[in-house]
């Protein structure tokens, strides 16, 4: 069969070009924003790109004949939807001309007010950075404040149909999700933190996830921790990262200031911790909860992360699985 060729600037037919424009296979966004009442607005969209990892900008473009272009052309923020291949529904959905396309989907706010929805495959929440007239259509640039994402096969598009990616999750893909394992030490009233080499402090994290009594430490040595008073304390996810997070709580074998510490580690008394210079709100809220419990007589709790604001929970002393086994 002989290609169709279609030369002359005046010659292009929309049909023919809008047919081979859909050759491209791409995913399927469903990007939305608030009008200028407040109420959610948005659309199917496949038009959507990457655009720069520094700073992070991606692009949409938004046809002037949508009903929800005026919100678009004018709201300080909007978020990319991208969505699974269970989600063909919500894709027809958002194409429609339906007065109430947020009825029957979760969303929820996340970071810039853009309403995110939950269930999709990735989101990206977003400010409005540019936008860029070009014929029919307007170019909208975002800079990236937030985005999650999920192990969910993507839905596909190509020639006006839905498409399914074979394959979806390539083997070891998982591995790069990995959870950061970090460890809130306490050594008789202050916090190990470690410098981050920019003027914050993080907590200092373990390459493994199986508790140790031994952790490593950055610059060479090992601080020797007590079994028995090393717990779980926290899992959480952190805003802009796609690793969760599993802090330990530990307690250190000997006297901190009998310690010799490499250059970057440093305690800091309770009552004094860098707040200020600790960049992650969620380990701020558990240095500050931890704080709490110690002041409390050392009643720990464990916290998990949770769509619903996160959950807590007492815990007893722990013991060695070994000796509740029975044979
Ligand atoms: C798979 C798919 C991709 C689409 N991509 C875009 C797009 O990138 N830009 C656009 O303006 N419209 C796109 N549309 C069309 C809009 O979703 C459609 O015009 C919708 O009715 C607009 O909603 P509104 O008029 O309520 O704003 C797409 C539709 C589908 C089904």
């Amino acid at each position: 069969m002989q290609p169709a060729v279609q030369h002359n600037r005046t010659a292009i037919d929309p049909l023919a070009l809008r047919r081979a424009f859909g050759t491209f296979v791409t995913g399927v966004t469903v990007i939305t924003t608030r009008d200028a009442d407040g109420k959610p607005r948005g659309m199917t969209a496949n038009s959507f790109a990457s655009v720069s990892l520094d700073p992070p900008l991606l692009l949409v473009c938004v046809g002037k004949n949508a009903a929800s272009y005026p919100a678009f052309a004018t709201a300080d923020s909007f978020a990319v939807n991208l969505l699974s291949d269970t989600q063909t529904g919500v894709s027809n959905l958002f194409a429609s001309k339906s007065t109430d396309k947020f009825a029957s989907v979760n969303h929820d706010v996340v970071h810039t007010g853009a309403p995110v929805l939950t269930d999709c495959l990735t989101w990206f929440d977003c400010t409005a950075q540019q936008r860029v007239e070009a014929g029919d259509h307007m170019i909208l640039i975002g800079e990236v404040q937030a985005f999650g994402t999920s192990p969910s096969a993507p839905l596909g598009f190509c020639r006006g149909r839905y498409a399914q990616v074979k394959d979806p999750l390539p083997p070891g893909w998982l591995s790069s999700h990995d959870m950061i394992v970090g460890y809130l030490i306490d050594a008789q009233g202050g916090v190990l933190l470690v410098s981050d080499g920019h003027g914050g402090w993080v907590l200092p994290s373990a390459p493994r996830r199986v508790v140790d009594a031994r952790l490593p430490v950055a610059g060479g040595g090992e601080l020797e921790l007590v079994p028995d008073d090393t717990f779980l304390y926290s899992v959480f996810d952190v805003a802009g990262h796609d690793s969760g997070y599993l802090i330990y709580r530990a307690r250190l074998a000997q006297p901190h200031d009998a310690l010799p510490l490499p250059e970057g580690l440093c305690f800091f008394p309770l009552e004094n911790l860098p707040y200020n210079e600790i960049a992650s709100v969620e380990v701020r809220a558990m240095l500050r909860r931890f704080v709490r419990e110690h002041a409390a007589g050392g009643a720990y709790s464990i916290y998990m992360d949770s769509h619903d604001g996160g959950r807590i929970a007492s815990v007893g002393a722990a013991q060695p699985w070994a000796a509740q086994v029975q044979s």
